[in-house]
């Protein structure tokens, strides 16, 4: 969306519907300090979500590992789905075909935080760790290693396991 925007510093950006403000904070990271982002929401928590120093930092670290960008958009490694499962079935030729997705959500196994910090969630990802060096300054990345700690050794942590099964016949 933010690729038919022209941002511009300076500009006032009126990010309606703004959620957790995913689109708002990265118009930031993408035009700089200088840009205001008026972000609105019919949603309270939502809102107050938006108000913790938390949230652009967090925004700022999964931006560099799933960077919106055309390059990522065009790579199946950074942007695939079953649909892309069915679409290669049919053009390899198939027919009759059926597919199956199972999402397990869960409470993810812990990793111990050292190893989790050096994990990249797809081989073309920085680890959190390159994110941390790159991208923050040393007060932003003790902030967020201590929130980001405390979330993910609290095992509440959620994961989801996707599994599509494809089944097709060859004529
Ligand atoms: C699909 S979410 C999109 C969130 C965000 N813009 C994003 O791209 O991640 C739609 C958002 O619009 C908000 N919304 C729905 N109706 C609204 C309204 N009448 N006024 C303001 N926000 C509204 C919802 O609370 C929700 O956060």
């Amino acid at each position: 969306m933010l690729d038919y925007v022209r941002l511009r510093p300076g500009m006032t950006l009126a990010d309606i519907g703004t959620g957790d403000g995913l689109v708002g904070f990265r118009a930031i990271e993408r035009a700089g300090a200088s840009i205001r982002v008026l972000m609105t929401d019919i949603s309270a928590p939502l809102l107050r979500h938006t108000e913790d120093p938390f949230s652009p930092l967090l925004l700022r670290c999964r931006a560099a590992q799933f960077p919106d960008t055309e390059k990522a958009r065009s790579l199946p490694i950074t942007n695939y789905g079953e649909r892309d499962l069915v679409r290669f079935a049919i053009d390899a030729g198939f027919t009759d075909i059926h597919l199956e997705l199972h999402i397990e959500v869960r409470t993810e196994d812990s990793l111990p935080w050292e190893t989790f910090l050096r994990t990249s969630p797809h081989p073309l990802a920085p680890s959190l760790e390159e994110v941390f060096e790159k991208e923050s300054t040393r007060d932003e990345r003790a902030y967020l290693e201590v929130r980001m700690r405390a979330i993910f050794e609290s095992g509440a942590q959620l994961g989801a396991e996707r599994i599509a099964y494809l089944t097709a016949k060859r004529p």
